[in-house]
Formats: C-alpha cells, sequence, structure tokens
C-alpha cells in the first residue's frame, strides 16, 4: 500500500484543522509577529497571548531565565487588553485561513465570563482557551486550577457566556489533574489542553537572591516534557473530550509521543523563541512519518484508552 499524501486534518468540537499542530499561547504573540516570517496560515492553529478586561504590564524585571533544557519565565501575563485587542489585533486575525484560539483569564470568575462574552461574540475566532493557572482573588490567590469545585463553576459560567466552543488549559501544579481535567469536562468544555508552565525557581549565588524579581516562575521547554507526556496520557485515559498536548515540544517526534498518548493535537511553545520555524518543522517531520509507517491519517496513532 502506497500513501502518497497522508491526511494531516483534525476536527476538535467540530472545528477542522488542517494539521494537528498550534503554536501556544505566550510563544507567539498576536500572530502579526510570526506572519512576517512564514506563511501561518500552513499551521492548525495557533493561541495568542493571554488577554485580560484591562491592559497588564507584567512583572518587574529579571522576568526570564534560562534553566537547563528550559526557561523560567515570570512575565505576569503581560497583555494589551480586551479593548485593544478587539481593535487593533482582531482585524489582522479576522483574515487569516487558520484557526485562531484566543487565550483569556481573570482574577474573579465574573472576569472571565465577560471576556468569554465579548470575544466570543466577534467574528473570525474559533476557541477560547481559558488559562485556570492564575490567582483567584476570591480565594485568597489560589490559582482556580488547583480546585475541582473552582473549575466546574468557572467553565460552567463561561460556557454560558460564550458563543464559540471552549479548551480549558490545565495548570500542572497539582496532584489533582486528572480530578480537575474531570471536573471542566463536567461543566461543559469542548476540549483540554495541557500543561501549561510548571512553579520553578532559580538563584543567583553571587547576590545570594533569587534571580526572578517575581522569585518563582513557570518553568517551560524539553525539561517539562517527561511530566506533560505523563499528565497527557493520564488525563486522555480519563475525559472523553478531546486533549491538546504541549510542554516541551522541539520538534517531530516530541509532538508524535503526545499524540500515541493521547492527545487529538499538539501546542508548540518555548521552541518557537529558538526556532520561529518548528511548527512548520513538525507538520512537515508528522507527515512524512505518516507515510514512512503507511498511515494514512492522525487517529491512527493513539494507543486506545486503557479502560
Ligand atoms: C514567555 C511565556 C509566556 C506564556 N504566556 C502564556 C499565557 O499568556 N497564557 C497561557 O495560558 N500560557 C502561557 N504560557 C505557557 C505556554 O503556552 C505553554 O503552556 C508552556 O510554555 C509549555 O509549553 P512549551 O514547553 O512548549 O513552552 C507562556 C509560556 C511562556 C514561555
Amino acid at each position: 500500500m502506497k500513501i502518497n499524501k497522508p491526511n494531516l486534518s483534525v476536527t476538535i468540537a467540530g472545528v477542522k484543522f488542517k494539521n494537528p499542530v498550534i503554536a501556544a499561547s505566550g510563544c507567539f504573540g498576536y500572530g502579526q509577529e510570526y506572519a512576517e516570517i512564514f506563511d501561518i496560515n500552513k499551521l492548525g492553529g495557533f493561541v495568542v497571548k493571554g488577554i485580560s478586561l484591562k491592559p497588564q504590564q507584567g512583572n518587574k524585571t529579571p522576568r526570564i531565565v534560562e534553566t537547563p533544557s528550559g526557561m523560567l519565565n515570570a512575565i505576569g501575563l503581560q497583555n494589551v487588553g480586551l479593548e485593544v485587542f478587539i481593535k487593533e489585533k482582531l482585524p489582522f486575525l479576522k483574515k487569516l485561513d487558520t484557526n485562531v484560539i484566543v487565550n483569556i483569564y481573570g482574577k474573579k470568575i465574573e472576569e472571565y465570563a465577560e471576556l468569554a462574552e465579548k470575544i466570543s461574540g466577534e467574528k473570525g475566532i474559533s476557541f477560547l482557551e481559558v488559562n485556570i493557572s492564575c490567582p483567584n482573588v476570591e480565594k485568597g490567590g489560589m490559582a482556580f486550577g488547583h480546585d475541582p469545585e473552582v473549575v466546574y463553576k468557572l467553565v460552567k459560567e463561561v460556557k454560558k457566556r460564550s458563543k464559540i466552543p471552549v479548551i480549558v488549559k490545565l495548570s500542572p501544579n497539582t496532584d489533582k489533574i486528572t480530578e480537575i481535567a474531570k471536573s471542566a469536562e463536567d461543566a461543559g468544555a469542548d476540549a483540554v489542553s495541557l500543561i501549561n508552565t510548571i512553579l520553578g525557581m532559580a538563584i543567583d549565588i553571587e547576590k545570594r537572591k533569587p534571580v526572578l524579581a517575581n522569585i518563582t516562575g513557570g518553568l517551560s521547554g524539553p525539561a517539562i516534557k517527561p511530566v506533560a507526556l505523563r499528565m497527557v496520557w493520564q488525563v486522555a485515559q480519563t475525559v472523553k473530550i478531546p486533549v491538546i498536548g504541549m510542554g516541551g515540544i522541539t520538534d517531530c517526534s516530541g509532538a508524535l509521543e503526545f499524540i500515541i498518548a493521547g492527545a487529538a493535537a499538539v501546542q508548540v511553545g518555548t521552541a518557537n523563541f529558538i526556532n520561529p520555524l518548528v511548527t512548520l518543522e513538525v507538520i512537515e517531520g508528522i507527515g512524512s512519518y505518516l507515510k514512512k509507517h503507511k498511515l494514512r491519517n492522525i487517529s491512527s496513532l493513539t494507543i486506545q484508552k486503557t479502560a
């Protein structure tokens, strides 16, 4: 059997993606920056930097530090805010022929719900991705994503107000990853994506002080891949909704590991900073792999559920 052109497309919550490769939030700007480097319509999709109701300046510097096989960031969710996003960023995004996913975050459940209503009312956006790795001011600053009950409430409110499908982006900084994924599914999430960054820290031994002004930061890049893969596997075994896997993917074999573990699609984050063309290389590599192994489509790769 000869497969000339394997079918790379995947469908998530009724939305078709040309291929399963999506650029991750915070690592692909608002799309326009990368459109100057390559044709971003070749991607399955991309996620814009997390948007909040009001603009955010982010944390004090230094807010990035390189670590072995990764980086720590404490950007502090700096963004232009909803109004500027709709006025200045969205007109460009509306013209694209790829899936635009808008990442949102708030400090209260009502802020998430308001963002969902306002953003999903705009044309040209395929999905909302809800970042639940942020402090909940109504619960003493504990991140939304660590409490299954809070996640249920948050997702329920967002789903009530959103006119487009909702991906819930899970935090890895918990020992309840499967419970939290199930809460999101029970509240009506159309898909889950994971993982966000892992909480970490670096010390400057000469100054005898933390390197980051924020003290702690989120670890991303190849260093987190085994943890991310384990969590994607566990979640894929638990929920019926599609799982989008990410964490440390730098090449096609990394992406394939996530897909084989149960991910319907993958996101690539930090690797874009090292090689802005990495997403294209991953797409090409997946195509060659399918061809080499005489597989017709992406779904034939995934290991079946054990239960
Ligand atoms: C500089 C930077 C900024 C990020 N900003 C966001 C963000 O705004 N919202 C979000 O949900 N995740 C954000 N992330 C997390 C990434 O989207 C991704 O979940 C994480 O980095 C793991 O994937 P990677 O190892 O491929 O980078 C950010 C990551 C980095 C490195």
